[in-house]
């Protein structure tokens, strides 16, 4: 059983074939790093015109690496929703296309369930589990129950949290997307120099809010940094650059210290509503920062609860975790018409409500 996974929901272009045991076959992204570079964010527009470039060749690249032709292909996947608008149309207008010349099976996928499930297609993670979503785009705590089935703890109620490390990274002049630069940066800090807020720590429930966080990284940099936002910026002396790597640590380190407790109380409302949770899933682009897997590991030790990141070319964006998600829903007789629409907004708690309205059953 082999299905081909389209993502085109953000700034990644992607597209895989993977096999119901979960193996790769073939895989290829592009990255549209350089044309958003400049504006310091995704435009959509533009994010829309590249993902029409580079999909076409995408697709005749898996499927040479495969050695496959499109007739082989069983079902084809297609990120629909939640994310911008013109690439979601670009993508899944194309493997529709393709399904539909076929006459193949079309199933129309929730990125964020996507991730949800990526830690299925590499390890034996029986539902329930519990699932922090951490991205560019997501911050979620959630229960997985089943396919399709997902109960939101808690979420963002400001910025997400790669968004947050995004634009620290970039007031800190380190690029974007620069929560990897800024870990990095971290790394040489002393997180104890200055002290930041942490956000919503020991407020009951699971939900995060950044924005402050950010104000407050703002304002530190303006007193300490002046030589970051000027218009002509000096090249910088030792001290200060060690300045960007405490700010760096700082930063992190509520980070850490605020998700950390966030998890925990997701932790122990699991211990009361849902007691069959044994594991704890971390996906999401953020969800490649060390301290950060570190501090959870340690929290889930302690709560006797196993860990699980996949590696993390499977964190971030990916088309792989399109085809397995499709490939889950496929198994459980769940396709969707070929013209299944697009949705921008589409919370995963209202999976069984709007997707895969063409159940057909069909069995394999
Ligand atoms: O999941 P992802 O690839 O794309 C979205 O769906 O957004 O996540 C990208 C985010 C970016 O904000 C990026 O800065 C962040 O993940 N990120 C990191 C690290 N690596 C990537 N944030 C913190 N530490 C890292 N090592
Ligand atoms: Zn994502």
């Amino acid at each position: 059983m082999l299905v081909m996974g389209v993502e085109t929901s953000c700034d990644e272009t992607a597209a895989a074939i993977v096999d119901d045991r979960g193996t790769i076959l073939a895989q290829a992204l592009a990255t549209q790093t350089t044309e958003h570079e400049i504006y310091g964010g995704v435009v959509p527009e533009i994010a829309a015109r590249a993902h029409l470039s580079y999909l076409p060749p995408l697709i005749k690249d898996i499927l040479k690496q495969a050695d496959l032709n499109l007739e082989q292909i069983d079902a084809f996947a297609a990120t629909t929703g939640p994310g911008l608008v013109g690439g979601l149309l670009v993508g899944s207008m194309m493997t529709k296309a393709m399904a539909f010349a076929l006459q193949k099976p079309f199933v129309a996928v929730n990125h964020l369930e996507a991730h949800a499930l990526s830690a299925r297609m590499v390890a034996d993670v029986p539902f329930p589990y519990l699932l922090l979503l951490i991205s560019g785009g997501h911050t979620q705590l959630l229960l997985a129950q089943d396919v399709g089935r997902y109960k939101l703890l808690g979420t963002t109620l400001d910025d997400a949290l790669g968004e947050a490390f995004d634009k620290t990274a970039q007031m800190l002049g380190l690029g974007y997307p620069g929560g990897r630069q800024l870990e990095q940066q971290a790394r040489a800090g002393d997180p104890l120099r200055f002290r930041l807020p942490r956000p919503l720590i020991n407020q009951p429930g699971c939900s995060f809010s950044f924005s402050g966080l950010k104000t407050a990284v703002r304002q530190l940099i303006q007193a300490k940094l002046p030589e970051l936002t000027a218009v002509h910026r000096p090249s910088l002396l030792d001290e200060q650059r060690q300045t960007i790597c405490d700010v760096s640590a700082a930063f992190q380190s509520a980070v850490v210290d605020v998700v950390s407790n966030r998890c925990e109380h997701a932790i122990a409302w699991c211990r009361e509503h849902a007691p069959d949770v044994r594991s704890f899933v971390m996906a999401g682009g953020v969800a490649a920062n060390t301290s950060l897997r570190q501090a959870v590991q340690k929290l889930c030790t302690r709560n006797d609860v196993q860990m699980m990141v996949p590696p993390i070319e499977l964190c971030t964006d990916n088309a792989a975790m399109v085809a397995w998600a499709g490939l889950e829903h496929f198994r459980m007789g769940q396709i969707d018409s070929y013209d299944a629409p697009v949705r921008p907004v589409w919370p995963l708690e209202n999976l069984q409500d709007l997707g895969h309205a063409a159940s057909k059953g069909i069995s394999l």
